[in-house]
C-alpha cells in the first residue's frame, strides 16, 4: 500500500506556530491538500487535525474514507467517510486495503504522522515548505527516536516563496 504523508512546514520544520494560527500557510498548499486527498480518496489524520477542518474543509465529503485517530470513537462524525478509531497503524492500513483502497494520505497532525512513521508504514513524503521561521512551534515528529533514510523524487516551486519537496521513503 502507498502510504503517502502530505504536511506543510515552516522552513525550520515546524508544521505548527505556537498561536496555532494557520496564516502561513499558501494557497498553493490549500488547493495541493484538496488534490492530494481527492485523488488519494483515502485520508488519515489526528482529531486535533479533525477539529481544525470539520465539518467544512474536510476534503471528503460524499466518497472515499476519512480515518480519524481518536481515543473517542464513539463520537458522531461529521460526513458519512469519517471514521473514527483507536486502532493501530497496521490495523488501519489493513482495515483500508479491504475497503479496497491502495493508497492513503495522512495529512497530519505530529502525533498521526509519528503513528506511521514508527510502524515503517510511510511510504512518500511531501514537504510544502513555508517561507517562515518559527522559534516557538510543532516539530514533524513527536519526541521519539528514529532515523529514516529519504530518497530525493522532485522539487517543485509553488510560487516565488514556496518549495513542494517529494521524497520516497528507503527501507532498504
Ligand atoms: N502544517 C500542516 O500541514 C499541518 C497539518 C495538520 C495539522 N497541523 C497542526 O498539527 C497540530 C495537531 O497535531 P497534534 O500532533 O497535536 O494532533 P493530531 O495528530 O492532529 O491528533 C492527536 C489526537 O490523536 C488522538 N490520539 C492520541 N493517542 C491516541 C491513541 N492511543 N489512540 C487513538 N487516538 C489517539 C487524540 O485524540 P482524542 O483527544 O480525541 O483522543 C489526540 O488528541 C495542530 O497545531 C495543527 O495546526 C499542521
Amino acid at each position: 500500500m502507498k502510504v503517502a504523508i502530505y504536511i506543510a512546514m515552516s522552513a525550520n520544520g515546524q508544521i505548527s506556530n505556537s498561536r496555532g494560527v494557520p496564516d502561513w500557510l499558501s494557497p498553493e498548499y490549500s488547493s495541493g491538500f484538496f488534490e492530494i486527498c481527492q485523488n488519494t480518496k483515502a485520508v488519515i489524520m489526528g482529531r486535533k487535525t479533525y477539529s481544525i477542518l470539520a465539518p467544512d474543509y474536510l476534503p471528503l465529503k460524499e466518497e472515499g474514507t476519512t480515518v480519524v485517530l481518536t481515543t473517542n470513537t464513539k463520537a458522531k462524525p461529521a460526513n458519512r467517510t469519517v471514521v473514527f478509531t483507536d486502532e493501530g497503524a497496521k490495523e488501519i492500513i489493513a482495515m483500508l486495503e479491504q475497503k479496497g483502497h491502495t493508497e492513503a494520505v495522512i495529512v497530519g497532525g505530529a502525533y498521526a504522522m509519528t503513528k506511521f512513521i514508527e510502524a515503517n508504514l510511510v511510504t512518500e513524503i511531501i514537504l510544502v515548505v513555508e517561507p517562515a521561521l518559527f522559534g516557538k512551534g510543532l516539530p514533524m515528529f513527536n519526541d521519539i527516536e528514529f532515523t529514516r533514510n529519504l530518497a530525493l523524487i522532485g522539487v517543485t516551486p509553488l510560487n516565488s516563496n514556496t518549495v513542494r519537496l517529494h521524497y520516497g521513503v528507503r527501507y532498504e
